[in-house]
């Protein structure tokens, strides 16, 4: 490790490393590491292990901030195959690992809560039937089998509406099993087209009890697991994610505007640590979609509806995150793809120094090979 890096040397980017107040913790500077999702948690179990360790603490950095890949709150919310899980005491362990590996670099780590809802296939859950959703309407397009094979999409089950405080509860569940793990807080994934932004767009919500209809019950799901996981950890340890506008798994919303700036608002009222807000122009870098350049800025759009600490993240380069947080349109900015192929990617950010490019065979599933074996910066440009 080249652990010189302090983060109050001169950069040319003055802004991005500066110091943050995020919640309850103060980050030396706004790079923010995305949750990305790599498949590569121990079979059978979905357990956290060494490797995975190694890689978080690679990218770790003195009072950096860290968010995990998504994680499932429960076998029939996981999604993809070896995609890890926070509802078994073994995976509570395997967590520990990887959160110590990251606070003995001085970072800090948010572990992200993940329901997929339609976005999964019976076979990664035998035992729970088909996946559910708020209205059994399939996604278009393919999915991941239990043994990574391409297959359609299923026709997802209606949660009940006896159901939905079972849901809550697994996320408690989960967030409590987070902070036995050590972790600093946790991040409620509400984005990209699974469980909870299944319930708040209405191209996928089609309810007709209190949990669908109007913006208000269409976001009630989301505010109910936000008062869950904000009893567990209080609001200065949870942030949520979200992603107006995003189309990814098939997604859609008649008026984004009026949703997310309602939800945003609701969640500036609860105080959460943060908001995390995935530009359009980025809704599906994952599967090599294009960066939009054209897409509207939701860090414009949605500034004015959030009072607090607003993280927004795709396709940034550190000159855009730089004139970004400089005209005050987010706090911090989170970086996923150069987060992949640079471990010391906020060291390189300071320096301005050349980046590693990401390979995308080897982003989800695999070993060591593209995942914690990109070089660091050698010390002798570090010294430079
Ligand atoms: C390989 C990969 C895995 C991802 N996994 C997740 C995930 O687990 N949770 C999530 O909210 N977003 C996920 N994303 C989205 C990223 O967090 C981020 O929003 C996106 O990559 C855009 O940022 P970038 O342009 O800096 O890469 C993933 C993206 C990639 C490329």
């Amino acid at each position: 490790m080249h652990g010189a890096a302090s983060f109050t040397g001169m950069s040319k980017y003055s802004h991005l490393f500066s110091p943050l107040r995020v919640g309850a913790l103060r980050l030396k500077h706004r790079v923010v590491m995305a949750p990305l999702t790599r498949m590569r948690s121990t079979q059978p179990g979905d357990v956290p292990n060494e490797l995975m360790a190694t890689y978080y603490g690679q990218r770790a950095s003195d009072c950096g901030l860290i968010i995990t890949e998504a994680t499932q709150i429960s076998l029939i919310g996981k999604g993809y195959p070896a995609a890890p899980g926070i509802h078994s005491q073994d995976q509570v362990k395997g967590w520990k690992k990887v959160v110590e590996a990251v606070h003995a670099k001085g970072g800090f780590i948010f572990l992200q809560l993940w329901h997929v809802g339609r976005i999964s296939h019976s076979s990664l859950h035998p035992k729970d039937g088909l996946p559910v959703a708020p209205s059994a309407i399939a996604p278009a397009g393919t999915t991941f089998s239990a043994d990574f094979q391409r297959v359609p999409f299923e026709t997802p089950r209606a949660l009940e509406t006896a159901e939905l405080p079972g849901v809550v509860a697994q996320y408690r569940r989960a967030a409590e099993n987070a902070k036995a793990a050590g972790f600093d807080g946790v991040e409620i994934h509400s984005a990209n087209g699974y469980l909870l932004d299944q319930f708040l767009q209405d191209s996928t919500n089609k309810r007709s009890d209190g949990y669908g209809g109007s913006i208000e019950n269409c976001a009630r799901l989301l505010m109910e697991v936000a008062d869950a996981v904000i009893a567990v950890w209080g609001k200065d340890r949870v942030g949520v994610r979200l992603a107006p506008y995003g189309k990814f798994n098939d997604m859609g919303d008649s008026d984004p505007e009026k949703l997310f700036a309602y939800v945003l608002k609701s969640l500036g009222e609860k105080g959460v640590a943060y908001a995390h807000v995935i530009e359009p122009r980025a809704t599906n870098p994952g599967s090599g979609g294009p960066i939009v350049y054209e897409a509207p800025r939701t860090a414009e759009i949605f500034r004015s509806a959030f009072p607090g600490v607003l993280i927004s993240v795709g396709g940034y380069t550190a000159e855009d995150a730089e004139a970004t947080v400089a005209q005050g349109l987010a706090d911090a900015v989170a970086f996923g793809r150069l987060f992949i192929a640079n471990p010391d990617l906020p060291e390189r950010l300071r320096l301005d120094a050349d980046l590693n490019k990401p390979d995308r065979s080897t982003f989800y599933g695999g070993d060591e090979k593209g995942y914690t074996d990109y070089p660091e910066l050698e010390v002798e440009t570090l010294g430079k």
